[in-house]
């Protein structure tokens, strides 16, 4: 990061009495939980807190929804997937978060793999409560938009999902740690997702933080 020469104005403290701003500012990635569950609550805050619906616009076709991020063309390409483990009010077992419905319904998986498994073989994922995939339908924003900014427009997007997630993680005293080290092939089998038009694009675990071991490996 760059600093200003001599003579830069000096900003007004960011953090002083501002709630917002001191929550982002909780925010840490940590691969250690600290505890061995989450509970539903807080996983289905964080799941609105990135996919969410809040209001409705309309196109020259009909209806969209608007959701708790921007998205372009409010084409809304994501759909969240949760493979849950250890979540408290919730069977093991590997879930789809219908943002329509705030609801979430069970995916015909044969089995529940290691978290680690989908995630690049990164072995601290195997002690989190669970991972939430986001992955895009591609077509969705191909529909609007043409495939280079097609591509641009959906990558953008899982920023802000995840960032959303990330703060409402922080705001229950989680850390969300986000990772884009996906094992597309094992994603795509456990999901039932298509080869071409579906891409898991970003990922995140939600724990209870392991406070004294804060960030073990940076990838
Ligand atoms: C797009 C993206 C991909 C990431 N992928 C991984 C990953 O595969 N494994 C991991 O442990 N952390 C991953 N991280 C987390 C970063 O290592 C972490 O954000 C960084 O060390 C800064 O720490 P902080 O999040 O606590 O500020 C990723 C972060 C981003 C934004």
């Amino acid at each position: 990061m760059l600093r200003n020469p001599p003579g830069a104005i000096r900003l007004p403290d960011p953090l002083a009495g501002n709630e917002l701003l001191s929550l982002m500012a909780r925010r840490r990635t940590n691969r250690q939980a600290g505890a061995p569950t989450i509970t539903v609550r807080q996983l289905a805050d964080c799941l609105f807190a990135g996919l969410g619906l809040t209001g409705e616009t309309r196109n020259c076709v009909g209806s969209l929804p608007l959701g708790m991020t921007p998205s372009g063309g409010a084409r809304n390409p994501y759909e969240a997937y949760v493979v849950a483990r250890a979540v408290e009010g919730l069977d093991p077992g590997v879930y789809h978060y219908s943002a329509l419905d705030h609801d979430l319904g069970r995916v015909a998986a044969n089995h529940l793999p290691n978290l680690s498994e989908l995630v690049g073989g990164q072995e601290w994922a195997d002690d989190m409560p669970c991972l939430i995939l986001l992955c895009a339908r591609l077509e969705r924003t191909m529909w609007k938009y043409d495939d280079a900014n097609a591509y641009r427009v959906v990558l953008i997007e899982a920023g802000h999902i995840g960032q959303n997630i990330m703060l409402a993680a922080t705001s229950h005293g989680l850390s969300a740690c986000p990772t884009a080290a996906l094992c597309h092939s094992p994603i795509k089998r456990l999901l039932g997702l298509d080869r071409v038009t579906d891409a898991p694009v970003y990922a995140l675990t939600l724990s209870v933080p392991e406070m004294d071991g804060a960030s073990r490996t940076i990838n």
